[in-house]
Order: structure tokens, then sequence, then C-alpha cells
């Protein structure tokens, strides 16, 4: 495990993602813009931050299977992204981690689920509730054009699930590399 280090997502009328839409799911949205930078740029319009950290949820087993299929940020053909901050509610966070775990898999399958994506999408998770941030996590995602249909199914089964029902502030920043 690398140790943590944090991210700054920032938007405004420049950097390297164009911002295609911007949609809010729950809870209050975020000013619009028409760029995104996986670093702090001077003279942003908002910023978020998150930590790269260790996994919480995952078995010895998921993680395995997990490194054997994932992709890595920064492909060449990966020039459609997503960043999606999601925050939970008071209900999710004082549930003990074994409950949040059984809610998180073994009620709404997150991981099973999603392994189907893998590798079309790559992605990378920012947690964000310890640095006191409007968010608790801060999503990212990349993928190709022609998978851009099964990122949206992705996203429809996991905002169908049980765990969603604890997702009280979701914002969908879709965006194309420059
Ligand atoms: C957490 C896998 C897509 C939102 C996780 C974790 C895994 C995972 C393994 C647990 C990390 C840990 O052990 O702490 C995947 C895979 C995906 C995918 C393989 C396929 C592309 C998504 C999407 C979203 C999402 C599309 C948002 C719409 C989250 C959130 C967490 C999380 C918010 C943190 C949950 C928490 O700690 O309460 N994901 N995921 N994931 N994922 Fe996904």
């Amino acid at each position: 495990m690398p140790p943590p280090f944090t991210v700054t997502f920032s938007a405004g009328s420049a950097g390297p993602w164009r911002v295609e839409r911007l949609s809010t799911l729950a809870g209050p949205g975020l000013p619009a813009a028409t760029h995104l930078a996986m670093t702090d740029l001077p003279g942003a319009s908002w910023r978020l931050r998150g930590v790269v950290s260790h996994p919480r949820y995952s078995t010895a087993a998921e993680l395995k299977m997990l490194a054997g299929v994932q992709a890595g940020l920064g492909r060449p053909e990966a020039t459609c992204a997503a960043l999606i901050p999601i925050r939970k509610s008071e209900a999710w966070w004082s549930m003990a981690q074994d409950e949040r775990r059984a809610v998180f898999e073994d009620r709404s399958r997150h991981i099973a689920l999603s392994m189907k994506y893998l590798p079309a999408v790559a992605r990378r998770l920012h947690h964000a509730r310890d640095l006191g941030e409007p968010f608790d996590f801060l999503t990212w995602f990349e993928f190709a054009p022609e998978h851009a249909a099964a990122f949206d199914d992705l996203l429809a089964e996991l905002r169908a699930s049980p765990e969603w029902t604890y997702v009280e502030r979701e914002v969908e920043i879709r965006v194309r590399r420059v």
C-alpha cells in the first residue's frame, strides 16, 4: 500500500478536462464550471479535496480479484471521465463497520456487480470526510467513449441498491479530455 496522499479537484474556466454535464442527484449541487483538473488550480471557482487511502471494506479475496483485473488511471484511450462526490447520511456513519460492510456488499453487491465493468472503467476513491469537506467521498472514473453506456448502466445498478438509500448528497460531473 502506498502512503496516503491528498488530491485536490478544481473546477474553473481552464483545465485538462472539459465539463460536458453536471447533474445533481441528491442534496445541494455545485456551481457550474466549464473545466475540471485533478490539481489545485489558481483561480478555481470551487475545490474538493480527498485522500487516497487504504481500503475499508474489501476482503483479501476481493482485493486480489480487483488487482487482477483493474486498469490504472491515465490510459490514452480513456478520454471520458466522471467525478462523483458523495456524502452519506448520519444513519450510515452511526452504524458499526460490520453493519456498513453488510449493506455495502452482502445486501448491495457493490463489488460483485461493479467488477464486471473492469477493466473498461478505471477508478480511484478519495476519502474526504475526515478532512471536514462537504462530501465524504470523491469517486473518480476514467473510460473510453465506447464504454460510456456501460458506465451509465453501472450507475443505475448502484443507485438502485440499498447502499444508496444512505446517500444524501451526490453530484455527477461528466468530463472529456481536452
Ligand atoms: C467503495 C469497487 C464503481 C462509489 C468501493 C470499494 C470497492 C469498490 C472495492 C471499497 C473500498 C474499501 O474497501 O474501502 C468499485 C468498482 C467499481 C465501482 C470495481 C467499478 C467501476 C463505483 C461507482 C460509484 C462508486 C460508479 C459511484 C457512483 C463508491 C463509494 C465507495 C466505494 C462512495 C465508498 C463506500 C464507503 O466507504 O462507504 N468501490 N466501485 N463506486 N465506491 Fe465503488
